[in-house]
C-alpha cells in the first residue's frame, strides 16, 4: 500500500474554462489533494463543471472563496488579465496560488504578484506546462550532463497555421488578453528555450509582432469556452518574431504563430546549439559532428525526475517532496522579455532590460 501523505490541501479553482477543467482534473489525482470549491462568473459552465467534478462549492464571485479558511490553493484559470489582481488577493489571504501562463499582462504586475508571495510567505508559481514534458526534462539533462558543450543559442518556436483561440473571444481583445500569441503561445517557446539554456535574465530584446489575418476573420481555431463578441475589435498579435539577447551574450530565436500560411497546422520545437551539439525537440534528437560526418541521434525521453503534471508538482513542492520546477523570478524573467518585444515593436527599437 502506499504511504498516505501526512497533510491534505483543499483547492479553490478560479475559472472552468478550457484550461480550468484540466486544473481540477490535474489536483484531483494527488492524493493529498481535494478540490472543494469552483468560482465561474458563468452559471451554466460553473454548474457543469462541479456536477461532473462533485465539487462542494460553486460560486460566481471568487472573493466569497478567498474568506474561507478551510482553503489552502487558489489555482487559477482565468483570462490573463485577470491574473495578477486574483493572484494578489488569493496570496494577501493566504492562500498558495497556481497561476496558469503567462504569469500577468505586465511586468510591474508580475513583480507584485512576487511581492505578495514572499510578504505572506506563500508558495506561487506559474504553470508552465511544456517544461515538464519527458522530452523537456530529458534535454535538460542532456544539457546538465554537458553534453552539448558551451551552449550559446537557441531557436524557438510555438506557430499553428489557423489557430486563434476564437476570433471575438478574450483571447483576441487586448483589454482582456493584454496581448495575443505572444502572451497566449510564445511564452511556452520562450520559456521551454531559457529553461533549457539555465538563463534568463535578458540584456536586449528586438521584436516585432503582426496582426495581418485576424482583423480579417481568417485563422480562426477552436480553444476556449468563453462567450464570442461578434462585434469586439480583433486588436491583438497572431504572428511574432524577437531576438532575446541574454546578459552573458547568448541569443534566442522566437517565433510564434496562431495564424500564417504554414504547411503544417499546428508545430512547436526549440533547437539547442552548443560548442560539441545540438539538441532539437519534437522529437527529441541529439545531432553531433563525427568522423565521417553528422550524426542525428533519436533520444526517448526517460521517465521524468520531476511529476510530468504541473498541479502534481506543485503539491508536491508544499508537502516538501520536491524544490519549485518553475521558479517566480524565472517568470518574472519571461514576461518582461515579452513585454519588450511589444515595446521593440511600438518603437521600432531594440529595448534594453535592466
Ligand atoms: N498552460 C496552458 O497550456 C494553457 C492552455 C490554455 C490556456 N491557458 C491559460 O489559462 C487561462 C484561461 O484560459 P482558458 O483557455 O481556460 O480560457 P476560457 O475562456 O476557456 O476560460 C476562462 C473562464 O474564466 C471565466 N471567468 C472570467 N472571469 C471570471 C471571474 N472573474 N471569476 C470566475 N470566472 C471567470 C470565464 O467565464 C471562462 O469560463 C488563460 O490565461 C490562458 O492563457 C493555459
Amino acid at each position: 500500500m502506499p504511504k498516505s501523505p501526512s497533510r491534505t490541501f483543499n483547492v479553490a479553482v478560479i475559472g472552468a474554462g478550457a484550461i480550468g477543467l484540466d486544473h481540477i482534473r490535474s489536483f484531483k489525482q494527488h492524493p493529498a489533494a481535494r478540490v472543494v470549491a469552483l468560482a465561474e462568473v458563468s452559471p451554466e459552465r460553473g454548474r457543469e463543471a462541479a456536477d461532473e467534478y462533485g465539487i462542494e462549492t460553486l460560486v460566481t464571485d471568487h472573493r466569497e472563496l478567498l474568506k474561507r479558511r478551510d482553503i489552502d490553493i487558489v489555482s487559477i484559470a482565468l483570462p490573463n488579465f485577470l491574473h495578477a489582481p486574483v493572484g494578489i488577493e488569493a496570496l494577501k489571504s493566504g492562500k498558495h496560488v497556481m497561476v496558469d501562463k503567462p504569469m500577468a499582462t505586465s511586468a510591474r504586475d508580475a513583480q507584485k504578484l512576487i511581492t505578495a508571495a514572499k510578504k505572506q510567505n506563500r508558495r506561487l508559481m506559474v504553470g508552465q506546462n511544456m517544461r515538464f514534458s519527458p522530452e523537456v526534462q530529458t534535454a535538460k539533462h542532456l544539457i546538465n550532463q554537458g553534453k552539448l558543450g558551451d551552449v550559446y543559442h537557441a531557436k524557438t518556436c510555438w506557430t499553428r497555421r489557423s489557430g486563434i483561440p476564437r476570433i471575438g473571444s478574450w483571447f483576441t481583445q487586448k483589454q482582456f488578453a493584454g496581448g495575443g500569441c505572444t502572451y497566449d503561445i510564445g511564452v511556452h517557446a520562450l520559456d521551454r528555450a531559457l529553461f533549457l539554456m539555465g538563463e534568463f535574465d535578458a540584456a536586449a530584446v528586438s521584436g516585432q509582432t503582426y496582426s495581418q489575418l485576424g482583423p480579417l476573420g481568417r485563422g480562426d481555431g477552436n480553444w476556449g469556452k468563453g462567450e464570442i463578441d461578434q462585434n469586439a475589435k480583433f486588436d491583438v498579435d497572431d504572428l511574432a518574431v524577437a531576438l532575446i539577447k541574454l546578459k552573458s551574450g547568448r541569443t534566442v530565436l522566437l517565433e510564434a504563430s496562431w495564424a500564417a500560411h504554414l504547411p503544417e497546422r499546428d508545430f512547436f520545437t526549440s533547437q539547442v546549439f552548443g560548442t560539441d551539439a545540438g539538441v532539437m525537440l519534437n522529437p527529441l534528437r541529439l545531432i553531433r559532428p563525427s568522423r565521417s560526418g553528422y550524426i542525428t541521434e533519436q533520444i526517448e525521453p526517460t521517465t521524468p525526475l520531476v511529476n510530468e503534471n504541473r498541479m502534481i508538482h506543485f503539491i508536491d513542492v508544499l508537502l516538501g517532496k520536491a524544490e519549485p520546477y518553475v521558479k517566480p523570478a524565472e517568470s518574472l524573467a519571461v514576461q518582461k522579455i515579452l513585454d519588450a518585444i511589444y515595446r521593440s515593436a511600438e518603437t521600432g527599437r531594440e529595448i534594453r532590460i535592466k
